[in-house]
């Protein structure tokens, strides 16, 4: 594939990064300026905060990019940027300070879908220019993306070829977290926090899994209302709520149902690896509990920091669009409800 340096900016959500990726693999540069504790006082993300946040934080961070790149413009190849699915008013602000910056720059742009991002994490390396780049994955690749916004299981055929095996059928697994967090009284997000809080505590309980229509689907609501449920009859009797074990049940469940689900499409369709991506998957009981599960089967997850939203993500998956040809236009727009380019998976829907 070519070497192109792209500037990569992603600005879908609550993160602003702004990245320099060579060769959609190796990281010159990945700024990122998180709203957590912004965020952290609403106990949840504000759309028109997180928009104004964009704008105030996305030219500071591409500073802070080309001067960890050390590169000017004379050195980039394309600039490219996250255009859905997302928040609209934050997708905006990435969208047009690309844009602009392509045009006045004279530089090609590429639109990258967020989650193909979240799958392209998994090409990223920080060995220097110096040192020869690890192996790429192989295909068929099965993608767990878990996120705020996504909890599907996509199996890659290919660069840029998807197949939707499935999804959830309500809640995210990031959004259940989140949710289930706020119950508990812990901190905004609830990912990290039930993560922590979890750490060496025992089940208070165990939370029943839920059943879907859908070989490969998830279903998350259900176990938050069990959490809900759990809560109120701590409340009711006057007794302290186990928030530890609590949190370390409800994380059980997630990961259990995540996990089956990955492994047994895994097996099924004898794929030569699997890799996650998202938010979630910086989650340590996820991470270890996949791993073993697979028993042997080559997993593939991004460091943590890759996981959650950045730019460096953005300028992987441009890479591979860059090089198969791929380039938008000053008419490229924000499209908040984005999917993945399916390919007809006529077996698929059929077995559900
Ligand atoms: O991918 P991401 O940064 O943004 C979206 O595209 O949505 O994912 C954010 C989500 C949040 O719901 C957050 O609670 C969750 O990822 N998350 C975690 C962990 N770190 C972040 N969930 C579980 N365990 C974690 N360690
Ligand atoms: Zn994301």
């Amino acid at each position: 594939m070519s070497g192109a340096r792209i500037l990569a900016v992603e600005s879908s959500c609550d993160e602003t990064g702004v990245a320099v990726v060579v060769g959609g693999r190796r990281i010159e540069a990945n700024q990122v300026a998180s709203q957590v504790a912004l965020h952290a006082a609403t106990g949840g993300i504000v759309p028109e905060v997180a928009a104004r946040q964009q704008l105030r934080w996305i030219i500071p961070t591409l500073r802070a990019a080309f001067e960890e790149a050390k590169v000017t413009w004379d050195d980039l190849d394309a600039v490219a940027v996250t255009y859905g699915p997302g928040l609209i008013g934050s997708l905006l602000v990435g969208v047009n300070v690309a844009k602009a910056l392509a045009v006045s720059h004279d530089l090609p742009l590429v639109g990258v879908n967020h989650i193909e991002g979240h799958i392209y994490a998994n090409w990223l390396t920080d060995t220097d220019a110096s040192q020869p780049l690890p192996p790429e994955p192989d295909f068929p690749l099965l993608c767990l993306v878990v996120s705020g916004g996504h909890s599907q299981l996509v199996l890659m055929h290919d660069h840029g070829r998807y197949e939707l095996l499935g999804q959830t059928v309500d809640d995210a697994a990031g959004e259940a977290f989140d949710k289930v967090g706020r119950l508990l009284g812990l901190p905004y997000p609830g990912g990290p926090a039930i993560s922590a809080a979890a750490v060496g505590a025992s089940p208070a309980t165990r939370f029943p899994r839920a059943r879907t229509a859908g070989r490969y689907d998830f279903s998350f609501s259900g176990l938050k209302t069990a959490v809900l449920r759990e809560v109120a009859s701590y409340r009711d009797r006057g007794d302290p709520i186990p928030v530890d074990g609590l949190a370390a049940a409800f994380e059980e469940a997630v990961v259990d149902a995540l996990v089956s689900k990955t492994v047994e499409a895994a097996r099924d369709h004898q794929v030569a690896a699997v890799a996650m991506g998202g938010g979630v998957a910086a989650n340590r009981a996820l991470r270890s509990t996949l791993a073993e599960r697979l028993e042997g089967m080559p997993l593939l997850i991004p460091p943590p920091a890759w996981c959650t939203d950045n730019g460096a993500m953005i300028g992987a998956a441009a890479g591979f669009r860059f090089a198969a040809g791929d380039r938008a236009d000053a008419s490229l727009e924000a499209i908040p409800s984005l999917a993945l380019p399916w390919l007809e998976a006529v077996d698929v829907a059929d077995a559900r």
